[in-house]
Protein backbone atom coordinates (compact mmCIF):
# COMPACT_ATOMS: atom_id res chain seq x y z
CA UNK A 1 0.00 0.00 0.00
CA UNK A 2 0.94 3.56 -0.94
CA UNK A 3 -0.72 6.39 0.41
CA UNK A 4 0.95 9.71 -0.88
CA UNK A 5 -0.21 12.80 1.30
CA UNK A 6 0.87 16.09 0.72
CA UNK A 7 1.72 17.70 4.12
CA UNK A 8 3.47 20.98 2.22
CA UNK A 9 2.87 23.99 4.89
CA UNK A 10 1.63 21.92 8.00
CA UNK A 11 3.51 21.62 11.30
CA UNK A 12 3.56 18.61 13.49
CA UNK A 13 4.94 18.64 17.20
CA UNK A 14 6.22 14.30 17.67
CA UNK A 15 6.97 13.58 21.01
CA UNK A 16 8.76 10.41 21.52
CA UNK A 17 10.74 11.23 18.00
CA UNK A 18 13.96 9.45 19.05
CA UNK A 19 13.22 6.14 18.42
CA UNK A 20 10.61 3.23 16.78
CA UNK A 21 7.39 4.83 15.73
CA UNK A 22 7.80 8.45 16.80
CA UNK A 23 11.13 8.43 14.47
CA UNK A 24 9.42 7.04 11.29
CA UNK A 25 6.37 9.13 11.74
CA UNK A 26 8.71 12.34 12.21
CA UNK A 27 10.72 11.03 8.63
CA UNK A 28 7.57 10.18 6.96
CA UNK A 29 5.50 13.75 7.62
CA UNK A 30 8.64 15.61 6.76
CA UNK A 31 8.95 13.64 3.37
CA UNK A 32 5.50 14.57 2.77
CA UNK A 33 6.24 17.91 3.25
CA UNK A 34 5.52 19.40 6.73
CA UNK A 35 7.90 20.84 9.13
CA UNK A 36 8.14 18.70 11.94
CA UNK A 37 9.49 19.23 16.14
CA UNK A 38 10.83 15.72 17.03
CA UNK A 39 10.78 15.76 20.56
CA UNK A 40 12.23 13.49 23.17
CA UNK A 41 13.96 12.86 26.03
CA UNK A 42 17.30 11.68 24.09
CA UNK A 43 18.70 14.45 22.84
CA UNK A 44 21.90 12.52 21.11
CA UNK A 45 18.90 10.48 19.27
CA UNK A 46 17.12 13.58 17.91
CA UNK A 47 19.67 15.49 17.25
CA UNK A 48 21.56 12.74 15.02
CA UNK A 49 18.16 11.76 13.12
CA UNK A 50 17.34 15.66 12.69
CA UNK A 51 20.89 16.04 10.98
CA UNK A 52 20.27 13.46 8.59
CA UNK A 53 17.04 14.76 7.46
CA UNK A 54 17.89 18.02 7.44
CA UNK A 55 21.05 16.74 5.42
CA UNK A 56 18.22 15.60 2.65
CA UNK A 57 16.99 19.16 2.64
CA UNK A 58 13.73 18.26 5.13
CA UNK A 59 12.20 21.04 7.69
CA UNK A 60 12.95 19.54 11.07
CA UNK A 61 13.98 20.73 14.72
CA UNK A 62 14.84 18.52 17.30
CA UNK A 63 14.28 19.62 20.88
CA UNK A 64 14.57 18.09 24.37
CA UNK A 65 11.88 17.30 26.18
CA UNK A 66 10.83 15.59 29.29
CA UNK A 67 7.20 15.01 28.68
CA UNK A 68 6.70 13.96 32.36
CA UNK A 69 7.28 17.88 32.77
CA UNK A 70 4.45 20.71 31.88
CA UNK A 71 7.13 23.66 31.77
CA UNK A 72 9.05 21.43 29.16
CA UNK A 73 6.16 20.97 26.78
CA UNK A 74 5.18 23.86 27.01
CA UNK A 75 8.33 25.55 26.26
CA UNK A 76 9.06 22.98 23.62
CA UNK A 77 5.57 23.43 21.84
CA UNK A 78 5.75 27.31 21.75
CA UNK A 79 9.23 27.04 20.62
CA UNK A 80 7.70 25.12 17.56
CA UNK A 81 4.95 27.58 17.11
CA UNK A 82 7.87 30.53 16.98
CA UNK A 83 10.03 28.56 14.17
CA UNK A 84 7.93 27.39 12.08
CA UNK A 85 4.66 29.88 12.51
CA UNK A 86 1.81 27.61 13.26
CA UNK A 87 1.00 24.36 14.63
CA UNK A 88 -1.12 21.86 13.08
CA UNK A 89 -0.43 18.19 14.34
CA UNK A 90 0.63 17.02 18.08
CA UNK A 91 1.26 13.04 18.13
CA UNK A 92 2.35 11.56 21.47
CA UNK A 93 4.61 8.55 20.68
CA UNK A 94 6.53 8.98 24.06
CA UNK A 95 5.47 6.19 26.36
CA UNK A 96 6.23 2.60 26.65
CA UNK A 97 5.16 -0.21 29.38
CA UNK A 98 6.61 0.28 32.79
CA UNK A 99 7.73 -2.91 33.43
CA UNK A 100 10.07 -3.36 30.39
CA UNK A 101 11.33 0.21 30.63
CA UNK A 102 12.36 0.33 34.26
CA UNK A 103 13.09 -3.08 35.01
CA UNK A 104 10.03 -4.19 37.22
CA UNK A 105 7.71 -6.63 37.49
CA UNK A 106 3.92 -6.49 36.93
CA UNK A 107 2.78 -8.08 39.83
CA UNK A 108 0.78 -5.82 42.25
CA UNK A 109 2.45 -6.97 45.69
CA UNK A 110 6.11 -6.18 44.02
CA UNK A 111 5.60 -3.28 41.19
CA UNK A 112 7.48 0.02 42.77
CA UNK A 113 5.59 2.96 43.08
CA UNK A 114 7.72 4.67 40.94
CA UNK A 115 6.86 2.48 38.59
CA UNK A 116 3.53 3.32 38.67
CA UNK A 117 4.17 6.74 38.80
CA UNK A 118 6.64 6.65 35.72
CA UNK A 119 3.63 4.72 33.52
CA UNK A 120 0.96 7.81 34.49
CA UNK A 121 3.48 10.60 33.84
CA UNK A 122 4.63 9.42 30.31
CA UNK A 123 1.45 7.70 28.64
CA UNK A 124 -0.83 9.53 30.44
CA UNK A 125 -0.41 12.90 32.13
CA UNK A 126 1.89 13.79 29.23
CA UNK A 127 -0.23 13.88 26.36
CA UNK A 128 -2.79 15.51 28.20
CA UNK A 129 0.01 18.60 28.77
CA UNK A 130 0.71 18.28 25.13
CA UNK A 131 -2.81 19.18 24.22
CA UNK A 132 -3.04 21.88 26.88
CA UNK A 133 0.00 23.24 25.44
CA UNK A 134 -1.11 23.21 21.92
CA UNK A 135 -4.66 24.11 22.14
CA UNK A 136 -4.44 27.82 21.50
CA UNK A 137 -2.02 27.49 18.64
CA UNK A 138 -4.37 24.68 17.16
CA UNK A 139 -7.32 26.88 16.92
CA UNK A 140 -5.71 29.21 14.97
CA UNK A 141 -6.19 26.98 11.97
CA UNK A 142 -7.92 23.67 13.04
CA UNK A 143 -5.49 20.19 13.59
CA UNK A 144 -5.31 17.24 14.62
CA UNK A 145 -4.17 15.52 18.12
CA UNK A 146 -3.13 11.92 17.83
CA UNK A 147 -2.96 9.76 21.06
CA UNK A 148 -0.77 6.49 21.17
CA UNK A 149 -3.27 4.23 23.16
CA UNK A 150 -2.59 0.12 23.26
CA UNK A 151 -4.63 -3.28 23.13
CA UNK A 152 -3.22 -3.47 26.83
CA UNK A 153 -4.97 -1.00 27.91
CA UNK A 154 -8.35 -2.85 26.85
CA UNK A 155 -7.04 -6.32 28.24
CA UNK A 156 -6.01 -4.61 31.71
CA UNK A 157 -2.37 -6.73 31.93
CA UNK A 158 -0.35 -3.96 33.10
CA UNK A 159 -2.04 -2.59 36.49
CA UNK A 160 -0.60 1.26 35.81
CA UNK A 161 0.06 0.94 31.60
CA UNK A 162 -3.19 -0.28 30.84
CA UNK A 163 -5.19 2.43 33.01
CA UNK A 164 -2.98 5.12 31.17
CA UNK A 165 -3.43 3.83 27.95
CA UNK A 166 -7.48 3.33 28.56
CA UNK A 167 -7.28 7.10 29.96
CA UNK A 168 -6.30 8.27 26.48
CA UNK A 169 -9.37 7.46 25.04
CA UNK A 170 -11.44 9.00 27.48
CA UNK A 171 -9.37 11.99 27.32
CA UNK A 172 -9.35 11.94 23.11
CA UNK A 173 -13.11 12.16 23.77
CA UNK A 174 -12.47 15.44 25.79
CA UNK A 175 -10.26 17.21 23.31
CA UNK A 176 -12.65 16.63 20.22
CA UNK A 177 -15.70 17.80 22.30
CA UNK A 178 -13.27 21.48 23.26
CA UNK A 179 -11.57 21.69 19.82
CA UNK A 180 -14.78 20.68 17.50
CA UNK A 181 -15.70 24.34 17.33
CA UNK A 182 -12.38 24.85 16.15
CA UNK A 183 -11.70 22.57 13.25
CA UNK A 184 -9.90 20.61 15.86
CA UNK A 185 -10.13 16.81 15.64
CA UNK A 186 -8.39 14.01 18.01
CA UNK A 187 -8.12 10.11 17.83
CA UNK A 188 -6.67 7.98 19.76
CA UNK A 189 -4.43 4.99 17.60
CA UNK A 190 -4.14 1.92 20.07
CA UNK A 191 -1.66 -0.04 17.95
CA UNK A 192 -1.56 -3.98 19.29
CA UNK A 193 1.93 -5.57 18.48
CA UNK A 194 4.43 -3.50 16.63
CA UNK A 195 7.76 -4.63 15.33
CA UNK A 196 9.59 -1.75 17.21
CA UNK A 197 11.49 -4.32 19.17
CA UNK A 198 11.68 -8.19 18.13
CA UNK A 199 10.05 -9.68 20.98
CA UNK A 200 6.64 -8.08 19.69
CA UNK A 201 6.59 -10.70 17.29
CA UNK A 202 5.68 -13.19 20.14
CA UNK A 203 2.21 -10.83 20.97
CA UNK A 204 -0.54 -13.35 19.47
CA UNK A 205 -3.21 -11.67 17.27
CA UNK A 206 -5.66 -13.03 15.15
CA UNK A 207 -4.24 -12.69 11.97
CA UNK A 208 -1.09 -14.10 13.51
CA UNK A 209 1.29 -11.69 12.57
CA UNK A 210 2.94 -8.14 14.58
CA UNK A 211 2.49 -4.87 12.77
CA UNK A 212 5.03 -3.38 11.13
CA UNK A 213 5.88 0.34 12.29
CA UNK A 214 5.08 1.68 8.76
CA UNK A 215 1.43 0.55 9.01
CA UNK A 216 1.35 2.50 12.32
CA UNK A 217 2.28 5.73 10.68
CA UNK A 218 0.51 5.56 7.79
CA UNK A 219 -3.11 5.31 9.72
CA UNK A 220 -2.15 8.42 11.60
CA UNK A 221 -0.94 10.07 8.35
CA UNK A 222 -4.23 9.36 7.11
CA UNK A 223 -6.02 10.59 9.84
CA UNK A 224 -4.06 13.67 10.01
CA UNK A 225 -5.48 14.31 6.20
CA UNK A 226 -8.62 15.72 5.56
CA UNK A 227 -9.38 12.22 3.87
CA UNK A 228 -10.39 12.14 7.78
CA UNK A 229 -12.02 15.15 7.83
CA UNK A 230 -15.06 13.24 9.72
CA UNK A 231 -13.36 11.13 12.12
CA UNK A 232 -12.82 12.78 15.39
CA UNK A 233 -13.40 11.16 19.35
CA UNK A 234 -12.46 7.61 18.91
CA UNK A 235 -10.14 5.01 18.66
CA UNK A 236 -8.51 3.02 16.07
CA UNK A 237 -7.46 -0.58 17.05
CA UNK A 238 -4.72 -1.30 14.81
CA UNK A 239 -3.94 -4.77 16.59
CA UNK A 240 -4.61 -7.31 13.86
CA UNK A 241 -7.38 -8.42 15.82
CA UNK A 242 -5.99 -9.33 18.84
CA UNK A 243 -9.02 -7.47 20.57
CA UNK A 244 -11.04 -10.37 19.88
CA UNK A 245 -8.80 -12.58 22.14
CA UNK A 246 -8.06 -10.86 24.76
CA UNK A 247 -6.20 -12.68 27.24
CA UNK A 248 -5.64 -15.62 25.37
N1 LIG B 1 5.71 -1.14 20.01
C1 LIG B 1 4.55 -1.69 20.32
O1 LIG B 1 4.34 -2.91 20.13
C2 LIG B 1 3.44 -0.86 20.92
C3 LIG B 1 2.20 -1.47 21.19
C4 LIG B 1 1.17 -0.72 21.74
C5 LIG B 1 1.37 0.63 22.02
N2 LIG B 1 2.59 1.20 21.75
C6 LIG B 1 2.77 2.62 22.10
O2 LIG B 1 3.26 3.33 20.97
C7 LIG B 1 4.16 4.37 21.40
C8 LIG B 1 5.48 4.25 20.67
O3 LIG B 1 6.00 2.95 20.84
P1 LIG B 1 7.46 2.56 20.25
O4 LIG B 1 7.61 1.09 20.43
O5 LIG B 1 7.63 3.16 18.92
O6 LIG B 1 8.38 3.31 21.32
P2 LIG B 1 9.97 3.38 21.54
O7 LIG B 1 10.27 2.73 22.85
O8 LIG B 1 10.70 2.90 20.32
O9 LIG B 1 10.19 4.95 21.65
C9 LIG B 1 9.71 5.69 22.72
C10 LIG B 1 10.45 7.01 22.74
O10 LIG B 1 9.91 7.79 23.82
C11 LIG B 1 11.00 8.46 24.42
N3 LIG B 1 10.70 8.82 25.80
C12 LIG B 1 10.62 7.99 26.88
N4 LIG B 1 10.39 8.71 28.00
C13 LIG B 1 10.34 10.00 27.63
C14 LIG B 1 10.13 11.21 28.32
N5 LIG B 1 9.96 11.23 29.66
N6 LIG B 1 10.14 12.37 27.63
C15 LIG B 1 10.33 12.36 26.29
N7 LIG B 1 10.53 11.26 25.56
C16 LIG B 1 10.53 10.08 26.23
C17 LIG B 1 12.17 7.46 24.34
O11 LIG B 1 13.43 8.11 24.49
C18 LIG B 1 11.95 6.86 22.95
O12 LIG B 1 12.67 7.58 21.96
C19 LIG B 1 4.27 4.22 22.93
O13 LIG B 1 3.40 5.15 23.54
C20 LIG B 1 3.81 2.80 23.18
O14 LIG B 1 3.24 2.65 24.47
C21 LIG B 1 3.62 0.49 21.22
Amino acid sequence: MNIELDFTGKVAVITGAGSGMGLLASQKFAESGASVAMLDINENAINEEAEKLKAEGYSVLPIKCDVREFDEIKAAVDLAKKTFGRIDYTISFAGGYGGRIRGDVNDLTKVRPDTIQWSLDVNLRAPIYMAMSAFEYLKENGGVVIHLGSITGHDGNAPAYSPAKYGLVAFTKGVAIQGAPYGIRSVCVSPGPVLTREAMANMKTLLGYAAEPIELVRVIMFLCSDNARSITGCEYLVDGGRNVMLNK
